[in-house]
């Protein structure tokens, strides 16, 4: 049964997003104009909008305000952004459709597409590091660093170095694993800390906790994308499905099979939910996007 609460809070903080991108992002009508256009183009009206969902449901249980979370959400949706337009391009996974449109090199080129995630990168380190009226500087020191290093070579760009050296290998079980921590995993854990860094300051504990159930999470939204792409079509998911197959990419459903893709799935997330039990209702909308990552059906 739908949970409506969840959904109107869900639909609530993606059409916000949208608002905060539109004036966070560089007009169209300025020039370079093609390149503005390009960002508008990729990060506009369009995605799930899950990291964002999840700095706002961290956020909200230490007590952030909606306007530190807007714009922490919106650098890191931009670094999301910008390793969708790089993974589509030929000389990565080479994929035309994204978010139900042509993807960038396709409609624009590749040159406007390579710029277009390097822009994209940028402006979230200059969102991020601007001067915020609700976090201290100390604080914001950390959200920087953490942002870098959930991005760079010990996060998603060395996962994606990996899934790119990994085409065509059989991989084990803990290579696979360390692969999608990395290329995916590791922006859904910066999606936690960072809303959680923009509240009040938590136990050590807490944070422990926290992070336990961010790297649970975040492992089990690429096992689910893994099994989306065997399962559902390419309407329905926005993206070519079947391309992890037709590019011959280690996954859990080509590693484990797709029932025992399922099951690990649901151990991860009730892995994940198990970190929360000691938060009570503060952590309710985290348990709620635990419950729609691995449930979702694009
Ligand atoms: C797709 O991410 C790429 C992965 C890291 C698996 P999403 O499934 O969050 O894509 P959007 O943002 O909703 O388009
Ligand atoms: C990409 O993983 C993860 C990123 C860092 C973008 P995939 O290559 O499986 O993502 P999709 O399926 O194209 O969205
Ligand atoms: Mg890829
Ligand atoms: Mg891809
Ligand atoms: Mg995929």
């Amino acid at each position: 049964m739908a949970n409506e609460p969840f959904i109107g809070w869900m639909t609530a903080i993606q059409q916000d997003m949208e608002t905060a991108l539109d004036a966070y992002l560089p007009s169209a009508d300025c020039a370079p104009q093609t390149l503005h256009q390009a960002i508008r183009y990729v990060a506009l009206e369009g995605g799930k909008r899950v990291r964002p969902l999840l700095v706002f449901a961290a956020g909200e249980l230490a007590g952030a305000t909606p306007a530190a979370l807007a714009r922490i959400a919106s650098a890191l949706e931009m670094i999301h952004v910008y390793s969708l337009v790089h993974d589509d391009m030929p000389c990565m996974d080479d994929d035309v459709l994204r978010r139900g449109k042509p993807t960038c090199h396709v409609a624009y080129d590749e040159a406007t597409a390579l710029l277009t995630g390097d822009a994209l990168q940028t402006l979230a380190f200059d969102l991020i590091s601007s001067p915020m009226d609700d976090i201290a500087p100390a604080a914001q020191l950390r959200m920087v660093h953490t942002l870098a290093r959930a991005a760079g070579h010990a996060g998603m760009a060395g996962g994606q170095a990996i899934d790119l050296a990994s085409v065509g290998q059989p991989l084990s079980l803990p290579e696979l694993e360390f692969m999608h921590m990395l290329k995916t995993g590791a922006l859904i854990r910066a999606a936690v800390l960072l809303g959680a860094m923009a509240g009040r300051p938590l136990s050590a504990d807490e944070n422990a906790r926290l992070d336990a159930f961010a790297k649970r999470i975040g492992l089990a939204f690429q096992v689910v994308d893994d099994i989306l792409d065997c399962e559902a079509d390419s309407a329905t998911l926005g993206k070519t499905a079947g391309k992890d197959a037709a590019n011959d990419k280690p996954t859990y459903v080509s590693l484990l099979g797709l029932a025992e893709a399922k099951r690990f799935a649901r151990e991860l997330h009730d892995q994940a939910m198990s970190e929360l039990a000691g938060f009570g209702s503060s952590a309710e909308r985290l348990k709620q996007l635990a419950d729609y990552i691995v449930a979702r059906s694009f």
